[in-house]
């Protein structure tokens, strides 16, 4: 099949790599001049790394190499992703500098109109998948005076438009948020700054990359059973005494990492303790402390604004400002907005788009993979984790077996009850911190299961023990998408329809 794929990060890569080895004709589409996404450098700031240590934040058949550090940087990032491009002959698939403008029904494919150098084209494709970012569009508040903030001379950037530290020096800034974005920032900003303020809208736990300085968060978090310590929607297994009897002692472990941190952050000593208790890290964006974060407040060059907002940008004085709700009045040469992102699908027809979202906006895909109704339409990287990179795969695995039609699936009214309740569960679980229904934290391994488990495959139990006390490695599933190879290599060719008899039986690999 001629298949276009939307975004050339992580998600459009991995897909691009592993339709091509089951024999499709690929295009990849991206606006930027170069692989990456996230990581590319039109969106890098400065003193970006991995929150997940490179073995995690891995493809399962291309180990990030020996030679980086644990958590790598954005720049080390984008040529690990620039290396897979090159291992698995994916360039000459890639259509950079290119923007997807709109994709619409066309017989049973999709007409993809794309821009690059200014001029409009038109093609024709048998599917398309949507791996246009989750975190890609940023998403700026509307301040009141930003007009006489900027006439002042004032610079609004989102944290993702802000690439070279020097636009920070001997300046006044202000970076609004408190998520992994705010903290990353805030530390490179505060190393050549006048002075820097964090507005932080609320307080949120983090986990430190070194729990007590010492043990690497992965040794507890990046395994299934710091995945289990959070209940998902069904339990097996372990996970039912977790929750049953051993419910004192699974929110004790969860918890002692709570006062771990903060002991190793001084929260207490410097007014920045969360409200709950570290469990409730569930409740909202769960990331990692940034290295240097606390030491900066303690040292006096980061000063934390806690539970408040800009209500107004403008002027003190002829100088750029900020107005936050207490009255406070901060000098403000530069605001960078690390506020998050907009999730969103722009180049999708009305009568598409009103197919993929539930009354509250979610997106409603089954398995974070599938739209309801909309056949020959895919998405990947709706299922950001710890491990994106290895959900995004085995979601590629996915959509290869359905367009080879090798997927046995329920009725669309079973999907579609099985997407609305887990759409009900995350928002009970997260507090509806799930990006409208796109990220999967911290249920990544759930997810990896389940999508495998449609596929009938599955790794070997004495490895997924051994991931229940050891961090779970993605290389642990590189035989995963050779298996799917394989199969549809034995298949005589796609049935038109998947007869519901013929359903996998599951093989370990
Ligand atoms: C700063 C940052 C750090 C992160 N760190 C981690 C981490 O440590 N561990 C982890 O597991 N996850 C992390 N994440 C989550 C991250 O989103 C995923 O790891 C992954 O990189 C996302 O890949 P993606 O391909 O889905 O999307 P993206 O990387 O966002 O790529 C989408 C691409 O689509 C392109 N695109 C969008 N619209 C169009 C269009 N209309 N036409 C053409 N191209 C288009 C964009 O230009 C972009 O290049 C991080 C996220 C951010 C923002
Ligand atoms: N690898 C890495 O190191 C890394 C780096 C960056 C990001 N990421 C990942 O990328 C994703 C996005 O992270 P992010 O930090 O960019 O965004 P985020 O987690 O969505 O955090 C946004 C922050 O901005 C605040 N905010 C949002 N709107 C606001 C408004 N109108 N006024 C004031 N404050 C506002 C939020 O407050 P509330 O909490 O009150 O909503 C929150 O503190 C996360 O999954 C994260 O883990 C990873």
């Amino acid at each position: 099949m001629r298949v276009a794929i939307i975004g050339a990060g992580v998600a459009g890569l991995t897909t691009a790599k592993v339709l091509t080895q089951a024999g499709h004709d690929v295009e990849v589409f991206d606006r930027t001049p170069d692989v990456g996404g996230v990581w590319s450098r039109t969106r890098r700031y400065p003193g970006l790394t991995t929150q997940s240590p490179k073995t995690q934040y891995s493809f399962s058949d291309h180990p990030m190499p020996r030679d980086l550090p644990e958590w790598p940087t954005g720049a080390q990032v984008q040529r690990y992703l620039e290396s897979y491009v090159t291992e698995f002959g994916l360039s000459a698939c890639l259509r950079l500098e290119t923007t997807v403008e709109s994709v619409v029904r066309d017989g049973d494919g999709w007409a993809v109109t794309s821009r690059a150098n200014g001029k409009a084209s038109t093609a024709t494709y048998d599917r398309v998948v949507v791996a246009n970012g989750v975190f890609c569009e940023p998403s700026i508040p509307g301040f009141a005076g930003r007009e006489e903030f900027v006439a002042a001379g004032g610079r609004l950037l989102a944290g993702c438009e802000f690439h070279d530290v020097e636009d920070a020096r001997d300046k006044h800034v202000l970076v609004v948020g408190y998520g992994k974005s705010a903290c990353d920032v805030a530390v490179a900003i505060s190393e050549v700054a006048a002075r820097t303020d964090v507005i932080a809208r609320q307080m949120v736990w983090k986990l430190p990359r070194k729990i007590g300085g010492l043990l690497n968060f992965k040794m507890l978090m990046l395994t299934r059973l710091g995945e289990a310590l959070f209940r998902y929607r069904r339990l097996r297994g372990f996970e039912k005494f977790l929750h049953g009897p051993g419910n004192r002692l699974r929110r004790a472990m969860l918890n002692s990492v709570g006062s771990v941190s903060v002991r190793q952050f001084g929260l207490n000593r410097h007014g920045l303790l969360p409200r709950g208790r570290m469990e409730d890290i569930v409740k909202g964006a769960i990331g990692l402390a940034t290295e240097g974060f606390f030491e900066g407040v303690a040292g006096g060059s980061i000063h934390v604004h806690r539970d408040t907002t800009i209500t107004r940008l403008g002027t003190d004085g002829g100088r750029p400002s900020a107005e936050l709700a207490d009255g406070t009045v901060l000098p403000a040469d530069l605001v960078v907005c690390a506020t998050g992102f907009t999730q969103g699908v722009p180049f999708l027809d009305g009568g598409v788009q009103r197919q993929l979202f539930d009354e509250r906006g979610n997106f409603m895909l089954y398995r974070q993979i599938q739209p309801l109704g909309v056949p020959g339409l895919y998405f990947n990287g709706y299922n950001s984790s710890f491990f994106s990179p290895l959900n995004a795969e085995m979601a590629a695995v996915w959509i290869a077996a359905d367009l080879a039609g090798a997927l046995t699936l329920p009725e669309e009214e079973t999907r579609r009850a099985d997407v609305v309740g887990q759409l009900a569960f995350m928002d009970e679980a997260t507090d509806t911190h799930h990006c409208r229904g796109t990220k999967i934290l911290p249920f990544s391994m759930h997810n990896v299961d389940e999508v495998l488990g449609d596929l009938g495959l599955q790794i070997g139990r004495r490895t997924r023990a051994a991931h229940w006390l050891g961090p779970i490695s993605p290389a642990a599933y590189r035989k995963v998408t050779p298996a799917l190879l394989d199969r549809l290599a034995e298949r005589p060719s796609p049935p038109a329809v998947t007869p519901l008899d013929s359903a996998p039986t599951s093989i370990a690999l």
